[in-house]
């Protein structure tokens, strides 16, 4: 009965995992790629790669800016009207983007 509930459990948490990535895809390709670049790796001079960021990182660093503990001009405008769930989503998606990286 445990394992039941414990794999019960589990799917959901896969579940709602994969919608947050979902949702969190959606919403950057909306508000973010412009900058942060459609797979999270920065097309625009001066703004940050977010793929493969650790989820707990970027939603840290949105939450910092939306309270006003991290500041700047552009991402604490874009941060204000964030709510947690969308912060979540988001961190999702940017941290689930697989990055690999090649000696220079
Ligand atoms: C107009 C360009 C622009 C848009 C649109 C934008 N960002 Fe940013 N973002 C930046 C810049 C520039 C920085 C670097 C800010 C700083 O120095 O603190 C940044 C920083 C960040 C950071 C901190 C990264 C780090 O390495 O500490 C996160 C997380 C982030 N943005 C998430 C987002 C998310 C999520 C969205 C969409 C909801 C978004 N940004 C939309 C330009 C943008």
């Amino acid at each position: 009965m445990k394992s039941v509930l414990l794999l019960c459990g589990m799917m959901m948490w896969a579940h709602s995992f994969a919608d947050d990535l979902s949702a969190g895809r959606a919403k950057a390709d909306a508000a973010c790629a412009l900058c942060h670049g459609p797979m999270g790796m920065a097309g625009l001079p001066g703004a940050p790669n977010l793929a493969g960021q650790p989820a707990i990182y970027v939603s840290e660093q949105l939450k910092n800016y939306r309270s006003g503990k991290r500041q700047h001009e552009v991402m604490s405008f874009i941060a204000k009207p964030l709510n947690d769930e969308e912060i979540v989503q988001l961190a999702a998606w940017y941290s689930g983007i697989k990055v690999t990286v090649e000696t220079p």
